[in-house]
């Protein structure tokens, strides 16, 4: 089949407006995974069936009930937060004030939080693996910090599991080898490492 001059520039033209939208497509796309990585929100007793199955998924080893999830967003909602990454919850951040070097065991409620608290506790930072690298964990390690700050409590604490030691390091955490956390640390397995970072830190 052969085009006359003008159907053949139509056609590349049409051509390239397909290419365009193609790149204008993917360049949305990226920017909507990107953007995605920055909306974190507070998390609603509506995300917890989703944020159980982002535990599921992510700590197959730690498994928590419901109860707990719920408990802690009772307790203290600010701590809680979810990343919409616009298909669902893609990963979550428990946290609440408590007591220096006595990390709560998994899977058991709080009761309640202590009336004077001596750290900001990170429960839990979870990514699913679509989450990850995308910057989207320190934004939330920076909200806790915030929070930290806004309670005057003078650190943050958790438990380091899955080997995930290197990225609270990355975060200006580091491991804390105290007796006192003796059995304390026991359900959350064998290489588990309590840390610890100063709310301010000179970076
Ligand atoms: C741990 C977790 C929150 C980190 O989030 P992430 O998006 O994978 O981390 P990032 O890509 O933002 O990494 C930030 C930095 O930490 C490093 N890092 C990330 N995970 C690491 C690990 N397990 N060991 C060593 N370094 C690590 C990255 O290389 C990066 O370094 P850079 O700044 O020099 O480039 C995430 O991988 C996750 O949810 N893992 C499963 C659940 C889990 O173990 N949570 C921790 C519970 S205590």
């Amino acid at each position: 089949m052969t085009y006359s001059i003008m159907e053949q520039v139509s056609i590349c033209g049409l051509r390239a407006f397909a290419c365009k939208t193609e790149r204008t497509k993917t360049r949305a796309l990226l920017a909507m995974t990107k953007a995605g990585g920055r909306h974190w929100r507070g998390m609603t007793a509506s995300d917890l069936d989703a944020v159980v199955a982002v535990a599921a998924e992510v700590h197959p080893d730690f498994p928590e009930e419901v109860a707990i999830f719920a408990e802690r967003l009772a307790l203290f909602g600010a701590g809680c937060r979810v990343l919409d990454m616009g298909g669902g919850i893609a990963a979550y951040l428990l946290s609440h004030p408590w007591r220096e070097l006595e990390p709560p065991p998994l899977n058991v409620p709080l009761g309640a939080l202590p009336p004077i608290p001596g750290t900001f506790y990170i429960h839990d930072l979870a990514l699913l693996p679509q989450a990850r690298g995308t910057g989207a964990a320190a934004l939330a390690v920076a909200d806790a910090i915030r929070l930290a700050q806004g309670l005057e409590l003078p650190n943050l604490s958790l438990v380091a599991v899955n080997a995930s030691v290197g990225f609270w390091g990355k975060q200006g955490f580091s491991v804390v080898a105290d007796p006192r956390l003796g059995a304390k640390l026991a359900s959350y397995g064998s290489d588990a490492r309590f840390m610890m970072r100063p709310v301010a830190k000179a970076d």
